[in-house]
C-alpha cells in the first residue's frame, strides 16, 4: 500500500496511540527531591534520542502498530521501571523549519506521555551527543561575528531565539507538565561548567545569562544545568559520569541529581567496541540512590542509530549502541535491562522511606557503609561493599550479610535484602544478526534466500577532481569546513604542475609529495590516478601524508579529495577545529622542493554524484550503468541494486563486510557513513572485564584487531514490501557482491542463580509478609511473543562453571537437573524453577551451590 493511501488510517491510528493530555501538576524542588503535586518523588530516568531512532508510523502495511521503534522503545523503558524519558534538543535537523518524521520531537514527546512517562527535555542547545557540530548547525558559524558559548550578542541572540522557538513549541502543544503535559523539567546548555575556564570572564557571563534566559521563558517546570557547580538559583546543577554518589548539589535546597550515567561508551571507527558490566552499572544506580539521590537518568537507555551525516567526532562510527540496556535495534539487552528493572524496583520499594527520611551513614567496618532511611512507620537500608577485591560479611541490625565485593544490598525494611548488585537474578539472552547471504550478482546461486535474489548492480563511476561549473580557483590553501559549510563530507583541492625535466625537486620522474591536513580522510590523484591515502583517528584527526609520485612531462593534474567523517563536538572552542588541507603541500628530491601551499587552487564542494542526487532512486540518472562486469575494488564508485526486504519483523542489518568506506541509502534514506575497513587497535581488549572496581571508558573493550563496525542498522520503517533500492557510494573500493544481509536471530536464553541469590524480586509483597519469602529462583522467558521454550540445551544444580552457550558440569552436579527443568519449562513461553532440595536433593552439602541453564525458543 503507498503511504498516501493511509492517511485516514494514520489518523486512526494517532487517534488510537496518542491519548490525550492529563490535568496540570505542579513541579518544584527541594533538598531532596524533585516533588510533583506536593510529593517527593525518586524517579528513574533514561536517554533515548528522538531522530536515532524512527517513529515508525509510516508504513501502514506494519503489523503491531503501537509497538514499533519510538513507541516500543518507550514501552519497553517503562517496563524497564523507567519514570522519565530524557531527550536533547537537535538544533541542526530542526532549521530551517523541519519537524517531520524522525524529526518530530513533538510527536515522540506525546509518545512518551502515552506511555504514561515524563520527559526531561535538554535543549541545550549545545548537545555535545556526538552529534555533528554538537547540535550546532553549521550555518551558525557564519553569523558576522558570532563567537559559540560565551557572551556575545550575534550568539546569544541565535541561541535565544531557538530555545524559545523549541519552547514555544512544547507550549503550543500543551506538553509542560505546568500544562498537564509530560515535561517535567528542561536542561539549558550542557556541561558548560567543563569547559567554561577557556572563555574567562565572559564564560562566567554567557552561563549567567543562559541561566536567566531560560528562566525567563517560564516553563512552569524547573530548568538544570549539568556539570555546572556554580549553576545560579533557581537552576539545579547535576552531575554526569560513572558515578556520582559522591556528588553534592550547589545548595541545601536543592536536590541530587544524575543527569548522565553512562550505561557504557560511544564507539568511534577504528575503535574497539566499548561496554559497561550490568553488575557495576547497577552498584553505580544503588550507591547514588544509597547516598541521597533521588533522580537518575541512563544515558543513553536506548542509544540507537547515527543516521545520515549525524555523527560527531570526528570518526564517530553510526553505531551508537552504548552498551545500552535496549541495544541499537531496539532489543533488550539481558542480563542487563532485566537487572536495572530489578534494581529499579528495589529502589522503589525503598522510596516511602527515601523521600521521608534524611539517610545517616555509618561505617560496618573497612570499605563497608550502611545507611538507613529511618521514618516513624518506614525504614529502608542500603548496605554497600565498596572494596574492589574482597567480599565481606558485615553485621546490621543484629543480623549477619554477606556482601560480594563491589555491590549493594537494597533493604526496603531494614531487614530483608530484596536485591544485590552483584547477584543477577535475571536471564541472559544471546543473540546475532545471523546473516542471510545474498549474492546479488549470481542470482542463479542455489545458497541465495529468495527473498534477497536481485537484479544485480548498476554502477556510476565519480569522476576525479573537478566537474563542476561553479568551482571556484583561490591562491593558498582553504580550511575544508569554512568552504563546504558542511554542505558535503567532500571537498577537492586541485592544481596542476608544469615539468619540464629537470627541476630541483625531481629525481628523474620521481618526486616526494609532502601534504599536511587537519584530517579527517585525504586521497591523492596524480594525473588521474590514486597515488596515497590517509586518515587520522578520533584521537588525532591530523593527517602528514608522505607519498612517492611520479610525474610526467608537461601538465600534471594534482587532485586531493579531502573527507570530514563527523564534525566536532565537544571541547572549548570545539567549532573552530577545522578540517582540510593545511599545508604543506611541498614536492621535494634531491636538489630542492617545490612548496604548491600558495599556488592557485581549485575546489569543489561535494561530489557530482551528490549533485546528480544518485542516492535517490526516484530520480533516473543516464550516469549509472547497467553491466554484470562493473569495477570492484576501484576508488569512487556510486553502486545501485534492488533487493526485497527479508521476511518478518526482526531487526535487520547489513553488513558491509567487502566494503572500503562509504555511505549507504536504502530508498533514499541514508542509513549513515559505512566504513568496515576501519580496524580497532589490536591491544587493549579483555577477554571478560572484571565488573569490580572503577569502570572507565577503555577499561572494558571488545574487538580488538577486528573492524570497528560491519553491522548497519535498517529500520523496518525504512523498507517496503516488494522492491526496495540500496545505493552505495563507495569511497576506497569494495565489492558489493560480498554484502549481506542480516536479520537478529536469538540462540538462546540463560539463567545462572546461587542459593546464595535473594529471591526474585517480584515475590517481594509487604515486609509483614517476609517470614514466608521464598528462596531464590530461576526463572526464564521467551523474548518474543508467541514463542516457547523449545529445548533444555544445558542445566546443571551443583558447581557448574562457563558462560550461556559455554556452561560445563562442576565435580558437584545433581543427577535431577536436566529432567526438573525439561518439567518445568519445556513448551512454556515461561517458567520459574525453584533452587530447592525438594527439586535437586543435595549433591554435595556444605558448599554453595547453583542453578544454570540453556534453553532455546521457538
Ligand atoms: C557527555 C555529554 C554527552 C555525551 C557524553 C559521552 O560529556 O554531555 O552529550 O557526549 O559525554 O557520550
Amino acid at each position: 500500500m503507498a503511504a498516501g493511501t493511509a492517511t485516514p488510517l494514520l489518523l486512526l491510528l494517532s487517534v488510537l496511540c496518542f491519548v490525550g493530555a492529563s490535568r496540570a501538576a505542579n513541579v518544584t524542588y527541594d533538598h531532596r527531591a524533585v516533588v510533583i503535586d506536593g510529593v517527593r518523588r525518586v524517579v528513574v530516568s533514561g536517554s533515548i534520542h528522538y531522530p536515532r531512532s524512527t517513529p515508525d508510523l509510516t508504513l501502514p502495511w506494519r503489523r503491531r502498530w503501537c509497538l514499533q521503534m519510538w513507541p516500543g522503545l518507550i514501552q519497553k523503558a517503562k517496563d524497564g521501571g523507567l519514570d522519565v524519558i530524557e531527550t536533547y534538543v537537535f538544533w541542526d535537523i530542526h532549521e530551517p523549519y523541519d519537524f517531520e518524521g524522525r524529526k518530530d520531537l513533538v510527536r515522540f514527546v506525546k509518545a512518551v506521555a502515552n506511555a504514561g512517562l515524563y520527559v526531561h527535555l535538554r535543549i541545550g542547545p549545545y548537545v555535545c551527543a556526538e552529534w555533528n557540530y554538537g547540535g550546532f548547525p553549521v550555518w551558525l558559524h557564519f553569523v558576522p561575528g558570532i563567537k559559540f558559548r560565551t557572551d556575545n550578542a550575534a550568539f546569544k541572540a541565535e541561541m535565544q531565539r531557538f530555545t524559545e522557538k523549541v519552547v514555544d513549541t512544547m507550549k503550543g502543544a500543551g506538553l509542560y507538565a505546568s500544562q498537564g503535559g509530560p515535561i517535567i523539567l528542561s536542561q539549558i546548555e550542557n556541561e558548560y561548567g567543563n569547559v567554561d575556564s577557556s572563555y574567562g570572564a565572559a564564560g562566567k557571563a554567557y552561563m549567567r545569562w543562559a541561566a536567566g534566559m531560560a528562566v525567563s521563558l517560564d516553563t512552569g517546570v524547573p530548568w538544570v544545568m549539568c556539570q555546572q557547580s556554580d549553576a545560579p538559583d533557581p537552576l539545579i546543577n547535576t552531575c554526569n559520569g560513572f558515578y556520582c554518589d559522591q556528588f553534592t548539589p550547589n545548595s541545601k535546597s536543592k536536590p541530587k541529581m544524575w543527569t548522565e550515567n553512562w550505561s557504557g561508551w560511544f564507539l568511534s571507527f577504528g575503535g574497539a567496541v566499548p561496554y559497561r558490566p550490568t553488575e557495576d552499572l547497577a552498584f553505580a544506580v544503588a550507591r547514588f540512590y544509597q547516598r541521597g539521590g533521588t533522580f537518575q537518568n541512563y544515558y543513553m537507555y536506548h542509544g540507537g542509530t547515527n543516521f545520515g551525516r549525524s555523527t560527531g567526532g570526528p570518526f564517530i562510527a553510526t553505531s551508537y549502541d552504548y552498551d545500552a540496556p535496549i541495544d541499537e535495534y531496539g532489543m533488550v539487552r539481558q542480563p542487563k535491562w532485566g537487572h536495572l528493572r530489578d534494581v529499579h524496583k528495589a529502589i522503589k520499594l525503598c522510596e516511602p522511606a527515601l523521600v521521608a527520611a534524611e539517610p545517616s551513614y555509618s561505617s560496618l567496618g573497612q570499605n563497608t557503609e550502611a545507611t538507613v532511611y529511618q521514618a516513624p512507620s518506614v525504614c529502608a537500608a542500603f548496605l554497600a561493599n565498596i572494596d574492589a577485591q574482597s567480599d565481606k560479611t558485615v553485621k546490621f541490625n543484629g543480623n549477619m550479610y554477606k556482601l560480594p565485593a563491589w555491590s549493594v544490598s537494597i533493604l526496603p525494611d531494614c531487614k530483608n535484602v530484596v536485591l544485590n548488585t552483584a547477584q543477577i537474578n535475571s536471564q541472559v539472552t544471546t543473540s546475532e544478526m545471523r546473516s542471510l547471504r545474498s549474492s546479488t550478482q549470481d542470482s542463479d546461486d542455489s545458497s541465495i534466500t529468495p527473498e534477497l535474489a536481485t537484479a544485480g548492480w548498476s554502477y556510476a563511476i565519480e569522476p576525479v577532481g573537478i566537474t563542476k561549473e561553479n568551482a571556484l580557483t583561490r591562491p593558498g590553501l582553504m580550511e575544508q569546513i569554512n568552504t563546504t559549510a558542511d554542505a558535503s563530507d567532500f571537498l577537492w583541492y586541485s592544481t596542476s604542475i608544469i615539468v619540464k625535466g629537470d627541476e630541483p625537486y625531481l629525481n628523474g620522474s620521481q618526486s616526494n609529495l609532502l601534504i599536511n591536513s587537519l584530517g579527517h580522510v585525504l586521497q591523492v590523484y596524480i594525473n588521474g590516478k590514486l597515488a596515497g591515502s590517509a586518515k587520522g583517528s578520533a584521537s588525532s584527526s591530523l593527517i602528514s601524508l608522505q607519498t612517492p609520485v611520479t610525474l610526467v612531462p608537461g601538465k600534471n593534474k594534482l587532485d586531493l579529495l579531502s573527507t570530514t567523517v563527523g564534525l566536532a563536538n565537544y571541547g572549548a572552542f570545539f567549532d573552530l577545529v577545522g578540517a582540510g588541507v593545511t599545508g604543506p603541500v611541498k614536492l621535494s628530491g634531491p636538489n630542492g622542493a617545490l612548496d604548491l601551499s600558495s599556488t592557485d587552487w581549485t575546489y569543489q564542494i561535494g561530489l557530482r554524484g551528490e549533485d546528480l542526487h544518485l542516492y535517490n532512486p526516484s530520480e533516473v540518472s543516464p550516469e549509472w550503468v547497467s553491466d554484470k562486469a562493473y569495477p570492484t575494488n576501484q576508488p569512487l564508485i556510486w553502486y545501485k541494486t534492488k533487493f526485497t526486504a527479508p521476511a518478518g519483523d526482526d531487526p535487520v542489518a547489513i553488513d558491509f563486510t567487502g566494503m572500503g568506506k562509504g555511505e549507504a541509502w536504502v530508498n533514499g534514506q541514508s542509513i549513515g557513513r559505512y566504513w568496515p575497513t576501519n580496524l580497532a587497535p589490536q591491544s587493549g581488549c579483555v577477554n571478560s572485564c572484571n565488573y569490580r572496581g572503577s569502570y572507565s571508558s577503555n577499561k572494558c573493550l571488545k574487538k580488538c584487531g577486528q573492524p570497528s563496525q560491519t553491522l548497519y542498522h535498517v529500520p523496518r520503517s525504512f523498507l517496503q514490501p516488494g522492491s526496495n533500492d540500496l545505493v552505495l557510494f563507495e569511497q576506497f573500493g569494495g565489492d558489493p557482491r560480498l554484502i549481506s544481509f542480516t536479520t537478529r536471530q536469538t540462540n538462546s536464553i540463560c539463567a545462572h542463580i546461587s542459593e546464595m541469590h535473594p529471591a526474585q524480586i517480584d515475590s517481594w509483597i509487604t515486609p509483614q509478609q517476609n517470614a514466608q519469602r521464598p528462596g531464590p529462583s530461576l526463572r526464564l522467558e521467551c523474548p518474543r511473543e508467541g514463542q516457547v521454550i523449545s529445548n533444555i540445551k544445558f542445566a546443571s544444580f551443583g558447581t557448574p562453571s562457563g558462560t550461556c552457550g559455554n556452561y560445563n558440569h562442576g565435580e558437584c552436579s545433581s543427577s535431577q537437573a536436566l529432567a526438573v527443568v525439561q518439567e518445568a519449562c519445556v513448551g512454556m513461553s515461561n517458567c520459574s524453577v525453584s533452587l530447592s532440595s525438594k527439586n535437586f536433593g543435595n549433591p554435595c552439602s556444605g558448599v554453595t551451590k547453583s542453578l544454570v541453564v540453556e534453553a532455546a525458543c521457538s
